[in-house]
């Protein structure tokens, strides 16, 4: 295969992507049932965050099948093959990653796909790998091309070629790497290239959780924040979490303030249910944002079919944040449909806007995260 070669920066240049994280504390109840990370929550995270695969909840199937690479890996001494996990934000891609160098007792490595601007950012995080590393990367799906193409033979035979100087003089002097693994995280599996996802060993999609793994995930923060919570409370936390662990944690903070306030800092299923309606969580965990979406739908547009761009201009948001942060979950609720013609809202979005909705209406239909 071709070998991808690379330009080293000049000295001192350092790779500068990381993210300019606002400062802001306070979550409104639209920050509240957004996926992404919260600025303010960057710290807490950390401390959240399962670090072996035994308590890591849910997603068993991809837990199997992770499990028997590991183990394999470990009996052959050999580094894991690469993995790359996608789906939604909050689901545990970032935590997988953690948890696969720790498993492994490995050093990881992390970065992401907007930080390794030019091919040298890449070539000095991969010589400074050893046998058996993780190297984490973050929104792979947003590396700069030339940056991918660097990263094929990296993969594939644990080599890169940099080039030194230029013009005629130029060298190409090939480096041998020390064999390690490569963890990619995407919320948008369809901007990974052919090239880039066929040389990862595993693929995997993390669902949506369900309740019940939800509840499991909210006993368990509560325990390490020592909040005192019964099943009734912990369910009522877990039903409007929207399928995802950092909004069930960031649910569950936001109860415990309103249960030391107003309460005596016990949570049940009537103080949770309080503090969520105190925060402006509708009983289906959908946001104003959210509501905004099925709202246009309905109303503007008599239930669709109405195409994603028009949809997204009458809500005032960018067509990705439609189709990334609301529509996944208004599907996975069965609100709204993605048809050929355009997004639909079901009988069941009507209901549950209390509008009268024109006959007939297509059946509620749970869909998939895409
Ligand atoms: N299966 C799980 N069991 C317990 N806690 C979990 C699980 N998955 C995620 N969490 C918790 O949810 C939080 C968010 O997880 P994580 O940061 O891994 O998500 P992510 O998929 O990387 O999100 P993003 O796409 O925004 O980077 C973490 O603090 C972690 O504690
Ligand atoms: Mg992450």
């Amino acid at each position: 295969m071709a070998r991808s070669e690379i330009l080293v920066p000049p000295s001192g240049d350092e790779a500068s992507g990381a993210a300019d994280l606002a400062a802001d504390a306070s979550a409104d109840a639209e920050e509240l049932l957004s996926a992404d990370r919260l600025p303010s929550e960057h710290q807490g995270e950390a401390g959240l965050r399962p670090s072996s695969l035994e308590e890591f909840v849910g997603q068993s199937e991809l837990k199997g099948h992770l499990e028997v690479m590991l183990r394999a890996a470990r009996k052959r001494r050999e580094p894991v093959d690469h993995l790359l996990f996608a789906g939604p934000p909050g689901l545990g891609k970032t935590t997988l990653g953690h948890i696969v160098a720790n498993e492994l007792k490995a050093h990881l490595h992390s970065t992401s796909g907007p930080a390794l601007e030019r091919s040298g950012d890449l070539a000095a995080m991969l010589s400074k790998l050893e046998s058996g590393d993780v190297l984490f990367i973050d929104e792979i799906h947003r590396l700069p091309r030339p940056v991918e193409e660097v990263l094929y033979s990296a993969m594939e035979d644990f080599r890169i070629d940099i080039v030194l100087g230029k013009g005629p003089a130029a060298r190409s002097i090939p480096l041998d790497l020390a064999p390690f693994t490569l963890v990619g995280a995407t919320t948008r599996t369809g901007l990974i290239t052919g090239p880039l996802r066929d040389r990862f060993g595993l693929v995997s999609r993390l669902d949506f959780y369900t309740v019940d793994d939800l509840v499991l995930i909210v006993d368990r923060t509560a325990q390490i924040f020592d909040v005192e919570i019964d099943s009734g409370g912990a369910v009522e936390i877990a039903k409007r979490a929207r399928g995802t662990p950092r909004i069930a944690n960031r649910l569950l903070r936001q109860v415990r303030d309103f249960a030391d306030v107003h309460r005596d800092g016990r949570v049940d299923s009537g103080v949770a249910a309080d503090g969520l309606a105190f925060f402006g969580v509708d009983d289906l965990g959908l946001d104003r944002a959210s509501r905004a979406v099925l709202e246009a739908l309905c109303a503007k547009f008599a239930g669709g079919p109405a195409g994603l761009s028009t949809l997204a201009i009458a809500v005032s948001e960018p067509t990705e944040t439609v189709e990334d942060v609301y529509e996944p979950y208004l599907i996975q609720r069965g609100l709204l449909m993605r048809t050929p013609r355009g997004r639909v809202a079901t009988s069941a979005a009507w209901q549950h806007l209390g509008l009268d909705a024109p006959s007939p209406t297509p059946d509620s239909e749970p869909g998939l995260f895409d």
